[in-house]
Formats: structure tokens, sequence, C-alpha cells
């Protein structure tokens, strides 16, 4: 039997659209579905200062195919330069919406991250007082503290501490890949959020691992165990305010992907919404999947939610999803979930 639900159009609460041919090639796939995105500032150089942001957003707006809607959210990168005046100032004029920390060297393009959280303090006390989110990669680079642990080892000694020091500092947890990182934002108040992936609704560390080494399963953070997988799933289907859909849909191309260090990502805009009626279905809370998609990410971020709505059709057949994104960048495969999906977004 077929069957459907209507949602509010849905946003993306972290996305990386890169520049150039790849943007182009990109932003159709996000535009296509979401109403707007967060769109992080990890670019060659880093988008860093409010000028730089606003010529982004230029970029992003001229690659957008004629006819499509669709409203950039902004970031900033941290450094340890940041001016706090020039963050405020982005802000103040709504161009910027979230300022982001990567710790130096935690992931692609992190080196002009923060290593001394000390240094960043000012902006950071800055962005309290507007209230103004900060976006974390919650990760730990020490060397000694292994891959699979670095996220909770995070929360204890960077995020816990972070929120301790400064508690009117609005903070998302990006990406959340752990049963720790579910606990802790299900405990942080109205100051505290946290994005899930679609992918980690979805794979586990084993999908990496068995059977062959799989690069395009290879993210940061990396997916974890079963148990932490469940986590999540129960996470974001609980209708719990402080979870929102963040894809990190992260393009790379293959020739990228496929390589002896291959780049950390996902590419889940094609087929992101599909997957979570999917996954939203089997965990009997196809009624919750507004919440998480469309409701509790504008909550957070203090804007409305969308206007629009997005039908989701679930056919007797399985959907056919284009295994790659031919960009003139070079191609970028799409998630692959591993089973069929009868579900689609129809117009
Ligand atoms: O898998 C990832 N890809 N994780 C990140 O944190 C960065 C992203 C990217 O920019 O490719
Ligand atoms: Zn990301």
């Amino acid at each position: 039997m077929s069957k459907e639900i209507t949602i509010t159009r849905p946003d993306d609460w972290h996305l990386h659209l890169r520049d150039g041919a790849m943007l182009q090639g990109v932003l159709p796939e996000t535009a296509r579905h979401f109403a707007r995105a967060i769109i992080m500032p990890n670019l060659v150089p880093p988008v860093v200062t409010g000028d730089q942001a606003a010529a982004y957003r230029d970029r992003i707006l001229a690659a957008l195919p004629k006819g499509m809607a669709f409203e950039p959210l902004m970031t900033l990168y941290l450094t340890e330069g940041t001016d706090p005046a020039d963050v405020a100032a982005a802000a103040a004029s709504g161009l910027v919406k979230a300022v982001k920390l990567y710790p130096a060297g935690a992931t692609t393009n992190s080196h002009s991250g923060v290593r001394d959280l000390d240094k960043v303090m000012p902006v950071l006390e800055k962005m309290a007082e507007i209230g103004l989110p900060l976006c974390t990669h919650g990760e730990v680079t020490t060397p000694e503290v292994d891959i699979f642990d670095r996220e909770a080892v995070f929360i204890d000694t960077v995020l816990a501490p972070l929120r301790r020091r400064l508690p009117e500092l609005r903070v998302v947890m990006e990406h959340i890949t752990t049963e720790e990182g579910v606990a802790y934002a299900a405990e942080g108040g109205p100051n505290l959020g946290a994005t899930i992936t679609t992918h980690h609704l979805i794979i586990n560390r084993n999908h990496i691992l068995v059977g062959g080494i799989k690069p395009h399963y290879y993210c940061l953070p990396v997916a974890k165990r079963e148990r932490h997988r469940q986590a999540l799933r129960r996470a974001a289907t609980s209708g719990n305010p402080a979870y929102f859909l963040g894809t990190d849909s992260a393009p790379h191309v293959d020739a990228l992907k496929e390589h002896a260090c291959g780049c950390a990502g996902c590419f889940t805009a094609t087929n992101t919404m599909a997957l979570l009626a999917h996954v939203f279905e089997e965990e009997n809370a196809l009624d919750r999947l507004e919440s998480f998609a469309s409701l509790n990410g504008p909550t957070f971020y203090r804007l409305p939610v969308n206007s629009g709505q997005m039908r989701l059709v679930k056919h007797e057949q399985p959907q056919v999803f284009p295994a790659k994104i031919f960009t003139e960048a070079g191609p970028v495969t799409v998630f692959d979930p591993g089973f069929a999906v009868q579900w689609s977004v129809e117009a």
C-alpha cells in the first residue's frame, strides 16, 4: 500500500557547499529539497570575516539555478585572530547566524582552527552576550586519544568546562555520533542543541571496515559502534527539541575519496529526505520527522519555521537515486544506504 506524509519544508542545519565548480554542481541537490542551510565555512582559505561571508553568500546565490529558492545561512570560521567586533557586526546585520569552532587539526581544512580556547574567549563572551550560536566540531585532536573516543573526551574536557565558564553561550554540538553526545545534549537546557546526520542514523563502524574498506562511508566524526547508532536513532526520533537535522553532506570528488589518504565526508544531499522517511518509519516515528527536519532547528536558531511544505511518498517499488553527481570538478558519489528505499520526495 502506498503511504505519504506532508511536512513543513525542511532545513539543513549543517552543510558543506564548497566553492567554484563543486558549489555549482552540488547546490541544486540541496536547494531542491531544503529551504535554508547553515553553510560551513571550511573553504580554502576559510571564511573568517564578515566581508568574506558576504562574498561567499553572493557566490552561493549566483550559483543557484533560476527558479530555485534557497537561503544560505552563513557562518564564520573561528580563528585565534577573530575580531569580536567583526563577529558582532556580521551578526547584527543578519548575515551571519553562527560561528564554527574547529579544533585545529580535527578535520578537513581545520588547520586554521583553535589550539587554545583561552585565546578566543573574548569572541565567545561577545557571542554569549548577543546570543549568537557557536557550532562545535566536538572532537579532541590529542594524538593519544583513540579516534573512537574523541567525541566523548571533547565533551568532558572541552565542552562541559566551557559551558560551566560561559553558561549563556548558545552551543550546537554538531554531528553527534555517540551515546555520550546524546546524553549530554539531553541535559543541556535551552542553550544547547545537537545536530544529527542522516548517515550516522544508518551506518555503524562495521559498514566502513567489514568486507573491505568503504571510503564513501568514511567521515568525521567517524561512525561508531552499533549501540551508538541506536542511541542516535532514539534521539532523532524522540521529538526532543534539542536534536535536529544537520546532514553534514560533504562532497569530495571520487578521486580524493578513493585514495590512499581519502578525504572524510559522506555526500547525502541528494537522498537525505527519502532516507530519513525510511529511518523514521522503521522507528515507528514518521509523525516526528517534521520536528527533527523542519521545526526544532528554527526554534533553536530563533528563526521562523518555513512556510512551504514537502510531500514524501512511499511507493510499492524501490526508488532509484543517482549513484553519482557529475560536477565540473569531477564525480561525487551519492551516499548508498545499502538497503532498498521506497520513499521519494514529490513536488
Ligand atoms: O566528514 C566530514 N567532512 N567531517 C567534517 O568535519 C568535515 C567534512 C568536510 O568538510 O569534508
Ligand atoms: Zn561538517
